[in-house]
């Protein structure tokens, strides 16, 4: 057993080349097909494994730790973690880690690439010449909301979303107002241009409102019908963080009465299925789950991933310090606890 090389379970297909080198290290198992794992087949991969490489499509809880009793990494490739029981990971000795940073803008991107889609009702508007309806130019089609000189309202203040309000503030000259479970310092909001406000008052000022928070359960729908009706009637909504931020059935109808002008979702509570009350909507734009998803970002995410797994596996330059763990304090006192707790039962013994 003291000769056994770890093993390495990549859940999905990233990038070959980038994911090889884990190979210098670790039995490696992969996958060329984008796999939806049943439970039974996610505790099956994870049973005698030292370490995986995963993605938000995979779940990993008590039930997951309990069937891999090998298992000391888990790099997730993505910078949202709310598919991992962090305290569960915790407990069990596991260290967890994501890839903030690098997909920062590409994320901030594509929120202003679906905000000006949405405002502007470009799919929309492309559906119809489509459709063959464009019969001759007129002055009142397709009319949508300015982006310039608007307010935009960023809901969650993190590395996205300042990321959102610099390109808001100083690319398009808009008011930027932002709420966050903490205040940014001052000389950040003045570098990205953003004012703090309340979240009443946000939702009743925005022109534009983004959503870049994390998902927990103290944001679960916090976009529910009353948050909905405190927003202008002429406001655009977008969701680029976690489907199950926004009570979708609300959005839908407050969307199909007039209530809000319009919504493009990057994100969807039951993704990949799709409410058909959104589908049914024309002031919608949906994309799937593309935040981060250019060339070169995904390239180094995956990369950070790896990085991250190799040195929480003890292994490489930073071995036992994985760039972006996320509950390595948490795993330290876990361990130390149980160090403790052997030395006291050994002691015990002894007398
Ligand atoms: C994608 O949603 C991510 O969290 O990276």
């Amino acid at each position: 057993m003291g000769d056994r090389r770890p093993r390495v379970w990549v859940s999905q297909p990233l990038f070959d080349d980038v994911v090889e080198p884990l190979g210098q290290h670790f039995d490696l198992t992969t996958t060329g097909e984008v796999t939806a794992y049943t439970p039974q087949q996610l505790a099956e991969q994870l049973a005698d494994v030292d370490g995986a490489l995963i993605t938000l499509n995979e779940r990993i809880g008590a039930a997951e730790i309990a069937a891999a009793p090998r298992l000391r990494a888990i790099a997730n490739v993505g910078v949202g973690y709310n598919n991992l029981d962090v305290d569960a990971l915790s407990a069990a000795g596991i260290l967890a880690s994501n890839t903030p940073d690098v997909l920062t803008e590409t994320t901030a991107d594509l929120g202003f690439a679906l905000l000006m889609a949405t405002a502007r009702r470009i799919t929309e508007a492309e559906r119809w010449l489509r459709e063959g309806q464009w019969g001759q130019w007129s002055f009142q089609t397709m009319l949508g909301a300015d982006i310039h000189g608007s307010t935009l309202g960023i809901l969650g203040m993190g590395r996205i979303g300042q990321g959102i309000a610099r390109r808001g503030a100083l690319g398009f000259g808009m008011r930027v107002l932002y709420h966050n479970r903490s205040r940014l310092p001052q000389a950040t909001e003045a570098e990205v241009g953003a004012q703090y406000v309340d979240l009443d008052t946000l939702l009743a000022q925005a022109d534009h409102l983004l959503l870049v928070l994390p998902y927990n359960a103290s944001s679960h729908h916090i976009i529910d019908a009353a948050a909905l009706a405190r927003m202008k009637p002429t406001a655009t909504l977008v969701n680029i963080a976690r489907g199950g931020i926004v009570d979708e059935l609300a959005l839908a109808d407050a969307l199909a009465n007039g209530r809000l002008a319009a919504a493009g979702l990057d994100v969807f509570e039951g993704e990949p299925n799709i409410r058909p009350e959104l589908l049914a909507l024309r002031n919608i734009v949906l994309t799937p789950h593309i935040g981060s998803a250019s060339q070169a970002t995904r390239r180094a995410m995956v990369q950070l991933a790896v990085d991250n797994l190799v040195a929480a596996l003890g292994k490489g330059p930073d071995a036992g310090n994985p760039p972006s763990a996320i509950n390595a304090d948490a795993v330290n006192a876990a361990l130390a606890g149980a160090a403790g707790a052997v030395a006291k039962k050994t002691d015990d013994a002894k007398r």
